[in-house]
């Protein structure tokens, strides 16, 4: 059906739907509609549109429940979410801007749009991110790129320009943390925000957590207390090569999610490691010998003060062509 609307250049299509919004004359009953450029946003009264605004009316499709991005874009573009931030992975700048601006204009509930602008870098394993839109009608006051985000029940408040965080691992980390029983002692050794760390210790555990990342545990800290475990939880900021010397043969269960250095960590994990514990360790490794170079550095670091017993040998995803991330369950246990 032919309704009012007016035509905007798709980079103004979040701010001039504010606009209109608060005008009144925003059409909530059509679709907003994207073509060659132009978006066409529905009106209710044309002689009520600010006069910067050109109208005209355009065949436009009434309005499903919910409008996504993909019914504005009208094809499927690939986003990741993280509570109200939304991530979009595009080399090519124009069509992020258009993805960016779809989103915003579609009923996905959305403060921000951030495209990744580097590969993870550094020790902190942080990268750097592109802003291509956020709102300015939130009632939260936080910068674009910090969000709470929930995994299996419980939620982290994260800050993704200062600190390590994936969402694409939450069946991982669930695996990881079914096996924990009450009264365990983990160390997660390089443990983020908390992923492991706070769902471990809502398991029953005594977590020991440690970053080298002071924001990282900063916000660790935050999420034990919005979780509900800060008693079961020591943070400690620091090097766990320096930190182990204080829990030495302590630990049931380490969390070794370090990929592309875990092998230099394993003797402080042996350090750690009680009579009888599991280590989790992940390695990124070539697919046609992805668990091998693991298993080789364990042993060789465990062995023969420990018995070291390969439990689980887990492709966790490809990581890049003819690379995977793995993940190696052993356990140690004193001859
Ligand atoms: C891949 S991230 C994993 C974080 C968390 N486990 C998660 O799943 O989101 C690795 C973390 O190790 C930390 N890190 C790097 N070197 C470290 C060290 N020597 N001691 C302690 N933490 C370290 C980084 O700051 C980063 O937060």
């Amino acid at each position: 059906m032919e309704v009012p609307c007016v035509a905007v250049d798709r980079t103004d299509g979040e701010q001039s739907r504010q606009a209109l919004a608060t005008a009144g004359v925003l059409d909530d009953d059509y679709q907003i509609v994207h073509e060659e450029g132009t978006l066409y946003i529905p009106v209710t009264d044309p002689t009520g549109v600010p006069a910067e605004f050109e109208t005209t009316s355009r065949e436009l499709p009434p309005r499903r429940t919910v409008q996504t991005p993909a019914d504005i874009l009208g094809y499927e573009p690939s986003l990741e979410r993280l509570g109200e931030v939304v991530i979009v992975d595009e080399d090519d700048s124009e069509r992020a801007h258009e993805i960016a601006d779809a989103v915003m204009a579609s009923d996905l509930p959305a403060r921000s749009v951030l495209n990744r602008a580097s590969k993870i870098k550094g020790e902190l394993r942080v990268r750097d991110w592109e802003v291509l839109a956020e709102t300015d009608n939130s009632d939260v006051d936080r910068s674009p790129t910090e969000t709470v985000h929930r995994e299996y029940g419980h939620e982290f408040l994260l800050d993704l320009d200062a600190v390590y965080f994936s969402p694409r691992l939450a069946t991982e980390r669930h695996r990881i943390v079914q096996q924990i029983q009450p009264g365990e002692r983990v160390v997660d050794m390089f443990a983020g925000v908390g992923p492991f760390a706070i769902p471990a210790a809502a398991a029953g555990a005594e977590v020991v957590a440690v970053d080298l990342n002071e924001t990282a545990i900063k916000y660790l800290r935050e999420n034990a207390r919005r979780n509900d475990v800060s008693e079961r939880i020591t943070a400690i900021s620091g090097d766990i090569r320096e930190v182990a010397a204080d829990y030495s043969e302590w630990a049931d269960r380490l969390i070794m999610n370090l990929p592309h250095s875990a092998g230099e960590f394993v003797e402080t994990a042996v350090d750690l490691a009680g009579d009888d514990c599991v280590i989790h360790y992940y390695d990124i490794q070539h697919d046609s010998d992805p668990f091998g170079p693991g298993i080789e550095t364990i042993r060789a670091a465990a062995e023969p003060a420990y018995e070291a017993r390969i439990e689980t040998e887990h492709v966790v995803r490809s990581y890049a062509p003819h690379e995977v991330n793995i993940c190696l369950d052993v356990r140690l246990s004193r001859r």
